[in-house]
């Protein structure tokens, strides 16, 4: 298929750091908006790719801003709500904004990121998921939404974020260590979502779950990146009224670490049942493997800035 001219919205974080290199391998034009473009310049180093600063939450923004673009990729998503910034707002209340401004613009086609089992339990992350998932299915567009389990990669908020915990605390208690998912490479959810961008027919006016071929527990996940990181620390599985209570303090803590949401999210095994991966020719990596690189660029960057202080 030839080169497209592609918006993506929430295309600065973690998944897409990996997919926009991916897209611009493949010749499309990418344009980030970004709340703030300052704070994202090193994205934009590509040639075709650029980063602008944009409201979002403005239709005739976002209608000016797609105008002559083939496609538009939605990625916007958060983990935790605060001010005004709440799940309603960042999934329901964008996603009609997003499908009212490709219908205004003349785009036809939509990538929605979304998470596996939107729709499901009781989180308000899930919900509002699940919600967005029914106004994109309802419109005209061609779409295809994305339902991934946890993703991990260079990066990411899994990995970093419990070994950080594993070297800072002598213990660590660990909410809904029982709770379930399939994690999967983020690589491979910017190749499903490459192929789809790529392909006329592949994945229109359809959903793919996608997972890794792993499932374990949370407190399987966090024990592998323990041992992998060459750590001792005791975990500490607590039942489910130590874990609310845990959520409940962490959630008034300032970046929120853990909240009641993240608590009910993790009541929803994260694990899912018709294979994405297989159907768009994907052979998903496994997690393991990659602890020893995920792990290694802390590491150094530890041992680095320990040699600098030496030096001081
Ligand atoms: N990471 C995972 O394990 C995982 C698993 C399943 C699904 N997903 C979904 O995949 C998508 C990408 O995830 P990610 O890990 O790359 O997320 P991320 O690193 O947090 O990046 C999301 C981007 O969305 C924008 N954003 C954040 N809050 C926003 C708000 N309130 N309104 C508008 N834009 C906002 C930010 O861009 P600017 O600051 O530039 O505006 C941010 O760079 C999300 O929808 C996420 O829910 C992720």
């Amino acid at each position: 298929m030839a080169a497209q001219q592609l918006v993506i919205l929430g295309g600065t974080g973690f998944v897409g750091s990996h997919l926009v290199p991916r897209l611009a391998a493949d010749g499309h034009r990418i344009v980030l908006l970004s709340r703030n473009r300052e704070q994202h310049r090193a994205l934009a180093v590509l040639p075709q790719v650029s980063i602008r600063s944009a409201d979002v939450y403005n239709d005739d923004v976002l209608r000016d801003q797609f105008s002559g673009a083939d496609a538009v990729i939605n990625l916007v998503g958060i983990l935790n709500a605060g001010g005004q910034h709440t799940f309603q707002r960042a999934h329901v209340e964008l996603t009609r904004r997003v499908i009212a401004a490709c219908h205004a613009s003349d785009v036809t086609r939509l990538h929605q990121m979304s998470s596996l089992k939107a729709g499901q339990g009781l989180s308000q992350y899930l919900k509002t998921r699940g919600e967005a998932e029914v106004l994109v299915k309802a419109s005209a567009l061609d779409w295809t939404i994305y339902q991934p389990s946890v993703i991990f990669g260079p990066g990411d908020g899994l990995v970093s974020r419990f070994a950080g915990l594993l070297r800072l605390m002598p213990v660590l208690p660990l909410a809904r260590a029982k709770a379930r998912m399939a994690p999967t490479f983020v690589g491979d959810v910017a190749e499903a979502i490459a192929r789809c961008v790529n392909s006329d027919k592949l994945g229109q006016r359809r959903s793919f779950e996608l997972y890794g071929p792993d499932i374990l527990t949370l407190g399987a996940i966090v024990r592998q990146i323990r041992d992998a990181a060459g750590l001792h620390t005791p975990i500490i599985p607590l039942p489910d009224s130590l874990g609310r209570l845990q959520a409940q303090v962490a959630g008034l803590l300032p970046g929120k670490p853990f909240s009641l949401d993240n608590f009910r999210s993790l009541r929803t095994d994260s694990v899912g049942k018709t294979d994405g991966y297989a159907a768009l020719g994907i052979v998903p990596q496994p997690f393991a493997p990659w602890l020893p690189r995920l792990l290694q660029g802390p590491a150094l960057q530890r041992r680095l800035n320990a040699a600098r202080s030496l030096r001081r």
